[in-house]
């Protein structure tokens, strides 16, 4: 068993609770109003346990969820019959969704730039899409342990998760996530931005700091009028400026 298998066999993944919590961070990441998602067709993309899925059904919505990994389908599968593994590159443009979400997921393929198209061409039009990538000013602080992760045994592996997990909270398993994945890229948002426009999207709303965290519109405004793009480009040279004084004060975790 390998890579988000094993993940999602962790103990700790059993403490993802299906509960109120869950809504609410459906709501906070993607802004939009709790009674919009009533009768509309949502699409989990890379869904893992599910939490989404089951917050979007919560919240009313028809929901189709795939993973690519064998056991976080099955762990879907508690809460959504029509949950089945896939992989989202093999995905052909099939715009029927009003909701398509990709939460955690764009980073670790191959090639996100391409991850970033499959998943806009299943979005209809005037329907929205979330994503949430890694945000390169944050990553810092995982940077030593995917260095040293492919020299660590799976015990030492474990121990320096649980480290991790006690210093900084968080649990074992949201660790794991950090560090072992075989593609963890980041992005700035202005970089994120720029894939909205190219893939026919406008209407951005931007829900987070810590991660590049973006709604956008199928065929929404192109332009921005809420002069998103130029305060991003702020945000970027505000983070990039972090970085250098990281890079030169050396500073690990
Ligand atoms: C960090 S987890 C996020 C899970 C879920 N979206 C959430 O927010 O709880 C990333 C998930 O993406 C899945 N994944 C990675 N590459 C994928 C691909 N090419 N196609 C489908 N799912 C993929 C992994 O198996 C894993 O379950």
């Amino acid at each position: 068993m390998a890579g988000f298998d094993l993940e999602w066999t962790m103990k700790d993944a059993e403490s993802i609770k299906l509960n109120q919590d869950r809504i609410d961070e459906l709501l906070r990441f993607s802004g939009l109003p709790r009674d919009w998602f009533r009768g509309k067709k949502a699409l989990d993309i890379g869904c893992g346990v599910g939490r989404l899925t089951w917050a979007l059904q919560q919240l009313g919505a028809e929901v189709d969820s795939f993973d690519i990994s064998q056991v976080a389908v099955e762990r879907t599968k508690r809460v959504n019959p029509n949950a089945y593994i896939f992989d989202l590159m093999d995905l052909k443009e099939n715009r029927a969704y009003d909701f398509v979400v990709s939460w955690g997921v764009i980073h670790h393929t191959e090639n996100p730039r391409l991850a970033f198209t499959r998943v806009a061409s299943q979005v209809k039009a005037g329907g929205y899409l979330l994503v949430m990538i890694y945000h390169r000013g944050t990553q810092w602080r995982y940077e030593k342990g995917r260095k040293l992760w492919p020299d660590l045994s799976h015990e030492q592996r474990l121990a320096y998760c649980r480290q991790h997990a006690e210093r900084f909270g968080g649990n074992l398993q949201e660790w794991w996530d950090a560090f072992s994945p075989r593609y963890n890229w980041s992005f700035l948002p202005s970089e994120v931005v720029r894939w909205f426009a190219e893939e026919g999207f406008g209407s951005l709303v931007m829900t987070d700091r810590f991660s590049v965290n973006i709604r956008g519109t199928y065929g929404g405004h192109p332009r921005n009028t809420s002069g998103l793009p130029s305060f991003l480009l702020l945000r970027d040279l505000y983070w990039l400026s972090r970085l250098w004084v990281r890079h030169k004060l050396g500073r690990g975790e």
